[in-house]
């Protein structure tokens, strides 16, 4: 058994801070969102993973290689990306004739995919699909169930009259069968090799497909409030860990890492995470904060935002769901003409 996690994609959504970076390394409480997915993988026993990766390769790589994981990663470069499919095209080398998952790089999922896994072997399907209920389903790709409900039938996406309300996540079961699948399928209108094609063809060739569901949270972070959301979710089972001397007020589960100062006038609430040597003065850090390595905060109020590392946040009011990236200097001036002046990347938001 291998695993194939897709950490490639255009990441059009979550500009403009995907222009400088993969968005599978946004961090979620302070670790890369694709980090999550290669830690689910191990965890169900899996030892050669391979990654895709897109057009800027590199930082994905030296960020993978900067952990010293339990397992044989390989990198497949799979250049423009031209769909989850393709993604299977370019890894049938790397695949060979092993089962393997694939799991979407940007997704999360709280309960890792062990017990799905154990499904997909015990049933012996040839692949097997992981939904669920969704009180939206014409917003995502929906399955319809077979009569006994224990296969799938048809996929369908962003159905106007949905067949159900499972959707599909981003996890998937193949036998080497779906290589076959992948090579006899068209492009979709959108130009892309399609996923949900390739398994409707193992539907129509009498292939077993199975699915299970997911009970626990699942997020696609692919767009920046489902970024704050998969946060709130991490940050709900965080445990205190302290590795600093602070007189600060701090109340609730918080983890604030080496190097940190916090000065006694600042308080904050937990469920929260510092990165290392993060200085904060003077401030209020409210719940559902994760405060990247390096940044500073002074005379400011933050609460639900991810702050990423090296980042500077002086006299700045209050800062509530906000995703600020990386190195952004946000701070008050004093020299005239006053009023507020601003140097911005393309597709940033700023709401006053
Ligand atoms: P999507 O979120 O569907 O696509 P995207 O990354 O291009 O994002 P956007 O729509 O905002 O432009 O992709 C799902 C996951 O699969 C994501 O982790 C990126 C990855 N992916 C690839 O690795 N290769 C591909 O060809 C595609 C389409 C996606």
């Amino acid at each position: 058994m291998k695993a194939l996690i897709l950490s490639g994609g255009h990441g059009t959504r979550l500009r403009p801070l995907t222009y400088s970076q993969q968005k599978q390394l946004i961090p979620v409480a302070n670790k890369p969102v694709l980090f999550y997915a290669i830690e689910d993988v191990i965890e169900a026993g899996i030892h050669d993973i391979g990654i895709i990766v897109g057009p800027s390769k590199e930082q994905v790589i030296e960020t993978v290689k900067s952990v010293d994981w339990d397992a044989e990663i390989e990198f497949i470069y799979q250049g423009e990306p031209k769909g989850l499919a393709h993604a299977i095209k370019v890894a049938s080398d790397y695949l060979g004739d092993d089962d393997f998952v694939m799991y979407l790089g940007d997704n999360i999922l709280r309960e890792g995919i062990v017990r799905h896994l154990e499904h997909f072997k015990e049933e012996n399907f040839d692949a097997s699909i992981l939904l669920q209920e969704v009180p939206n389903p014409q917003q995502f790709g929906v399955a319809e169930l077979s009569e006994d409900g224990r296969t799938i039938k048809r996929l369908i996406e962003k159905p106007k009259v949905p067949p159900s309300n499972l959707a599909l996540v981003g996890v998937y079961f193949f036998k080497p069968i779906v290589h076959e699948a992948v090579r006899n399928i068209k492009p979709s209108w959108r130009d892309e090799l399609e996923i949900t094609d390739a398994i409707q063809w193992l539907i129509d060739h009498g292939y077993r497909v199975g699915w299970t569901k997911v009970t626990g949270w699942w997020k696609d972070t692919g767009k920046p409030e489902d970024i704050l959301e998969a946060n709130r979710l991490i940050l709900d089972d965080i445990k205190t860990s302290i590795k600093v001397k602070t007189k600060a007020r701090i109340h609730g589960r918080v983890v604030i890492e080496e190097g940190a100062q916090i000065d006694e006038s600042t308080v904050i609430k937990g469920p929260v995470v510092i990165g290392r040597n993060v200085v904060i003065k003077n401030s209020y850090i409210g719940p559902y904060t994760s405060i990247g390595n390096n940044c500073v905060i002074e005379n400011t109020e933050v609460e639900d935002s991810i702050i990423l590392p090296d980042s500077e946040i002086r006299d700045a009011g209050r800062i509530v769901e906000s995703l600020i990236g990386r190195g952004v200097k946000i701070v008050r001036g004093n020299s005239h003409p006053l009023g507020r002046k601003f140097v911005i990347g393309d597709n940033s938001r700023i709401i006053l």
